[in-house]
């Protein structure tokens, strides 16, 4: 493993490996054990985008191992006036030991550690947020045990959340069920791979709350994200309409199971893909999932720009 661009090129071992380091290192922080991995290291992160837990997780992260981190905007960066990103990636490889990104298109993370020396991490493009998706699958393990014989649900629009999160659930060996508008699939390379393990099962028929309740049935956690992502701002009232019946309420935790647990990479949208009462009866979970961000991240940067990987 040298980058993190995308799940699919993680072998399930090298996610479970991970998974494993971020359960240790969230113990060692926890009992204030030093952990100083990454000593002497910086890590570069380029945002393209907004961020509150993306930026602070990997900064602090970085910080607790020892390291440091440098915030790049593109505004103020050379690439924001057209700089090319195989110069760039050449310059910071000489500078940093690690890249974390976040932008657009998936290519421009692809192309960064094509032209680059050092590891990238995709810090969410609009095709996919593998960062989130290990701290899913960890608050998954951690409050479920395994992943064993698990259900997992996704409602909603078939985004970068959807699309990672497919992969994260297919290759740890749970079934996955989506509910989305027929206009807004996951993207189709995902879900091809995903229908070929079996594992995979897409509810997008007129009817949106059957789909929903259809997917929901008997799931062990529930995951959602918004209806409008990042740069999408534009579409946001045709989106409301499309995804009328696509929230996760009381309706369809009824058709999960008892002890279902409801997961969102946040921001939320309380009252679009999620009822507000659903959001703080779960609240629990969906802070420690965010917090779990922290503790994945930890440990994939000490898989990737660690001394002894
Ligand atoms: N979930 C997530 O990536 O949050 P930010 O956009 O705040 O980084
Ligand atoms: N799908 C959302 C996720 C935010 C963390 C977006 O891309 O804006």
């Amino acid at each position: 493993m040298k980058h993190l661009l995308k799940l699919m090129d993680l072998t399930t071992d090298e996610i479970v490996s991970i998974l494993n380091l971020a359960d240790q290192l969230k113990y060692e922080r926890k009992n204030h054990i030093p952990h100083p991995r990454l000593a002497g290291k910086t890590l570069g992160m380029i945002f393209q985008k907004n961020s509150t837990r993306t930026r602070v997780s990997f900064e602090v992260g970085m910080y607790e191992l020892g390291g440091s981190a440098l915030f790049l905007s593109s505004r103020d960066l050379q690439i924001g006036r057209g700089e090319p990103v195989e110069d760039t990636a050449r310059v910071l490889s000489r500078y940093l030991d690690g890249i974390m990104i976040r932008t657009y298109k998936q290519s421009e993370v692809e192309d960064l550690a094509r032209c680059g020396s050092i590891p990238i991490i995709n810090g969410l493009t609009d095709y996919c947020h593998p960062c989130q998706v290990l701290a899913d699958m960890m608050t998954v393990r951690e409050y479920k045990g395994s992943f064993k014989g698990l259900k997992m649900a996704y409602i909603g629009d078939g985004n970068n959340m959807a699309n990672s999160l497919i992969v994260g659930g297919v290759k740890l060996g749970m079934q996955v069920a989506v509910a989305c508008p027929a206009d807004y699939s996951p993207a189709g390379d995902v879900t091809d791979w995903a229908g070929e393990q079996g594992l995979y099962t897409q509810y997008s028929s007129s009817d949106a709350r059957g789909n929903v309740l259809l997917a929901a049935r008997d799931a062990d956690v529930l995951f959602t994200d918004v209806w409008a992502s990042m740069g999408q701002e534009g579409e946001a009232e045709k989106r409301r309409a499309a995804f009328k019946g696509y929230c996760i309420d009381a309706q369809v935790m009824s058709a999960a199971k008892d002890d279902c647990m409801v997961q969102h990479c946040l921001p939320a949208h309380r009252g679009e893909e999620i009822a507000a009462d659903v959001f703080e009866a779960h609240a629990g979970e969906i802070f420690e999932e965010a917090e779990n961000r922290l503790h994945a991240q930890k440990a994939l940067m000490v898989k990737l720009m660690g001394d002894d990987k």
